[in-house]
């Protein structure tokens, strides 16, 4: 077995799937009985905290508006507490709301209710109860500075205050003791396992081994502050003694242990040295202290002083992604903990740098539509290094400095992962990204209280990853409601860098239908997309139809250098057109200057209180593109995709003129049975029925292997396996289409199917296809 750095940590970190599987003990094991909601068996005790809330003059609607003086007074400071308390005494009953994590896709389980009476709306109610809101924190600099820190520690992220108001919010609320409980129980198997050993992975780095051990430092940290139990404390030296290269196993060349040539690599060190550094301040001897300095100095600010004054840190230079996220937080969290005991200058030039470079460059990542410009996966790790950035410096020196609000759109990049998550996963277009170790979707956590958006908490709250430190000190606990109720099931992101749309059947249901189908320029998303124009997934019945095949080869010296239309990184299957699912027009890439154009609507249909959502036949969107742009050897390529039958089938319609050959083309894990213009499909116990409606001559379904044609120019490196995928396919000669695919899950129960008229793209309406049969 080759040397690899799964297996120099004994572990399998093969796919993220795997790597997260258990992580927060939160999935039923398979046979066993899914226990019932509490909030099913008492009722009502959801809107009842609302009531009560309301009752006493507590709720303002917005937390950052401020209650009238008439309804202040009338709430006497002992009924407020009163009611305070029995909001806490409901909200541990209810328990969480989630039952369940889904073994396939790690998604959370929500029981099916239809009372109506159970949820309210998203909201932050007022309070001063100390046992279920945070207290204010008393360092309000009035003219706050990146150079003037606060007083006491920790500065990053986790003040005292916050520590000592920590048990009793614990005690009150049942997400922030289920979180606590899985933080120990991952502390404590790291703790078991030895340090984490070096491996170089090509030009990936070392950043697997930086992620894993910030989030070891994380935990265990967080561990001794809630214990007092040193033998954290201990752990904790013997992991950044390994990190400094003082360990049994070498870590890394003298000169530069942190690899500063790949930088993401030495920023994750520096933010986990930083955070041992501040969060275990007075643990530490002063001979701790200053070898936790200086080998944060040696290894991570000083190559970071080279990055921010040469050449060496092209992330700074208008990359708008994750990059500039995570190197400038890092920089910027490791020389936080340290400013005012270094006495080298190393951290104050750092710092005077870092913060205004990721206003401009960080905080622009975000499309104003709310887009991650990247993909779907990167804003995890661009969102973590941004809110990470953004919230140690809030706590350590009083402001953000226009990190989360320079960009006025930012805040909606919460919409973006939320509408982007479909019934079972990403909508996961253009590269995955490595291994996510430290990064999480816990960014969510932190914008819903920052932007008053508290849907994106309630939504992040259930998810398997949200058990974590940051989240402890993130979640604003006087949160209330569910983030489903009123959320509008479609949503168009239409910004002409991204465009995409999403749309659904429900939000709390496994088996919901969700089909995202994306336009977009193929340029400009720091080189992490595809030429996927006209992309799409489908969900529906528990599992997808129609996935992605992710990364290429991230290893492959060109994979990232060029964009261009010739560049290498077309050649690979995964990235070139053949290996999505949109039209392949003679076998060839589409055109990275693509610019498409767009249309849609929706029936604004929105989810109410209850999980189980019944739509009415109406309720409907639709999404059309003219992506003629992205296409050479053709007059005319428009694609659209709709729901039908109150969002029970979908429609995928192409009309195309083309001179060369074309193939509509999907990707798929189920095993297809193509019987001319029908295909069956079936896929983890579950059946889809797709048909070519009014085929065209010669139009028929055929299937391959999910491979390069033998005709296409080599990659550098052999292209991935894709073990288990097949493409569905539809052939034809140059000529002119009309192509209407249906899918129809074969739902449970008596559904009646619908067959749609045909209607030319240019012509669509929400109601065009009112006379469906
Ligand atoms: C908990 O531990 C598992 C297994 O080591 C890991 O995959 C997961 O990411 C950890 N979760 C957190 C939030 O640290
Ligand atoms: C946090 O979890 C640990 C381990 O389960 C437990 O010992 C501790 O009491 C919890 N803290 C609080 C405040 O409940
Ligand atoms: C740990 O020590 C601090 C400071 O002495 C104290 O306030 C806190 O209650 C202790 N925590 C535990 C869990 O013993
Ligand atoms: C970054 O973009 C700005 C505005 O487009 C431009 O003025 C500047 O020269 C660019 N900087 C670099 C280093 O490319
Ligand atoms: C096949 O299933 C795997 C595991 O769920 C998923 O990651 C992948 O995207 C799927 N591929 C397709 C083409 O649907
Ligand atoms: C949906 O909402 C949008 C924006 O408010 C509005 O313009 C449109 O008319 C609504 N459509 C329907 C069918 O209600």
């Amino acid at each position: 077995m080759s040397a690899s750095y799964d297996n120099l940590n004994g572990q399998n970190h093969a796919s993220y799937a795997d790597n997260r599987y258990g992580d927060s003990g939160y999935i039923t094991p398979a046979g066993r009985k899914k226990r019932t909601s509490n909030w099913i068996k008492f009722g009502i005790p959801v809107l009842l905290v609302v009531i009560i809330a309301v009752a006493v003059g507590v709720v303002v609607g917005s937390r950052k508006k401020s209650s009238s003086p008439a309804a202040s007074a009338a709430a006497s400071a002992a009924s407020a507490s009163a009611a305070a308390s029995s909001a806490a005494s409901a909200k541990l009953a209810i328990g969480r709301f989630a039952t369940a994590t889904n073994s396939e896709f790690l998604m959370p389980i929500y029981p099916s209710t239809t009372d109506s009476a159970i949820f309210s709306s998203p909201t932050f109610f007022a309070s001063s109860d100390s046992k279920t809101s945070w207290p204010t924190d008393s360092f309000k600099p009035s003219n706050p500075d990146v150079l003037t820190v606060r007083p006491d520690r920790p500065r990053l992220i986790a003040p005292a205050y916050k520590w000592a108001a920590l048990p009793a919010l614990i005690a009150n609320d049942p997400y922030l003791k289920g979180w606590n409980a899985s933080i120990f129980r991952n502390a404590t198997e790291y703790k078991a396992k030895p340090p984490v050993v070096y491996f170089m992975d090509g030009p990936s780095g070392i950043l697997d081994n930086a992620r894993e051990i910030k989030q070891r430092i994380k935990a265990f940290a967080y561990a001794y502050r809630m214990s007092n139990d040193s033998s954290w404390v201990d752990r904790t030296w013997e992991e950044l003694q390994n990190a400094a290269g003082k360990g049994p196993t070498s870590f890394g060349p003298d000169e530069d242990k942190w690899n500063s040539a790949h930088f993401l690599d030495t920023a994750e060190f520096s933010a986990a040295f930083g955070i041992a550094y501040d969060w275990l301040y007075d643990l530490w001897t002063p001979d701790q202290k200053s070898q936790i300095m200086s080998t944060l100095l040696t290894y991570g600010l000083r190559p970071g002083v080279t990055q921010v004054t040469t050449s060496a840190g092209w992330w700074r230079n208008n990359i708008t992604g994750n990059w500039n996220c995570v190197c400038n937080s890092g920089l910027t969290m490791g020389a936080l903990a340290i400013l005012n005991d270094d006495t080298s200058g190393v951290a104050e030039q750092l710092l005077k740098t870092t913060v205004g470079n990721a206003r401009d460059n960080c905080a622009q990542s975000v499309s104003n539509d709310g887009t991650w410009a990247e993909t779907a996966n990167y804003w995890y790790f661009g969102t973590t290094g941004h809110a990470e950035m953004a919230a140690s410096l809030l706590t350590a020196t009083g402001s953000h400095y226009g990190l989360l609000d320079d960009n006025s759109n930012f805040f909606k990049t919460g919409d973006f992962h939320m509408y982007i998550t479909g019934a079972t996963s990403l909508f996961n277009y253009g590269d995955h990204g490595p291994n996510k170790f430290s990064t999480t979707a816990n960014s969510m956590i932190f914008y819903a209280d920052f932007y008053n958006q508290p849907q994106y908490a309630l939504f992040q709250r259930d998810q398997f990853d949200a058990a974590e430190p940051w989240s402890m000190f993130w979640y604003n606990p006087t949160i209330g409601g569910a983030f489903w109720e009123g959320k509008p099931l479609d949503h168009f992101f239409d910004n002409s860098l991204d465009q995409w749309a999403s749309m659904r059947s429900s939000w709390t249901d496994n088996n919901a239908l969700y089909v995202a189908m994306k336009a977009g320029m193929n340029k400009n998303h720091q080189t992490h997309n595809d030429l996927d124009v006209g992309d799409f997934v489908l969900d529906a019945l528990g599992t997808r139809w129609a996935g992605e095949l992710g990364s290429a080869d991230y290893r492959a010296p060109t994979y990232f250098s060029s964009g261009l239309q010739d560049a290498d990184r077309w050649k690979w299957y995964r990235k070139m057109t053949e290996g999505q699912n949109t039209i392949l027009v003679n076998q060839a890439n589409q055109n990275v200057d693509a610019a498409p154009t767009v249309k849609h609507d929706t029936s604004n249909t929105t989810q109410g209180p209850t999980t189980v959502i019944q739509v009415d036949k109406d309720s409907t969107a639709f999404f059309t593109m003219d992506m003629t742009s992205a296409y050479f050897d053709i007059t005319s390529v428009k694609r659209g995709v709709r729901l039908l039958n109150g969002r029970k089938q979908v429609l995928i319609q192409d009309e195309i003129t083309a001179s060369k050959g074309v193939q509509w083309r999907m990707h798929t894990n189920a095993t297809i049975a193509a019987d001319g213009t029908s295909a069956t499909l079936t896929l983890d116990g579950q059946t889809m029925k797709v048909t070519i409606l009014n085929a065209p001559s010669g139009a028929a379904f055929s299937q391959s292997a999910a491979k390069r044609f033998d005709t296409d120019p080599t990659p550098p490196t052999a292209d991935q396996e894709n073990p288990g995928v097949s493409v569905l396919i539809i052939s034809l000669p140059a000529g002119t289409y009309n192509l209407q695919v249906l899918f129809n899950p074969q739902w449970p129960g008596d559904v009646t199917y619908v067959t749609p008229p045909s209607v030319a793209l240019d012509q669509w309406t929400l109601r065009s296809h009112d006379s469906s049969s």
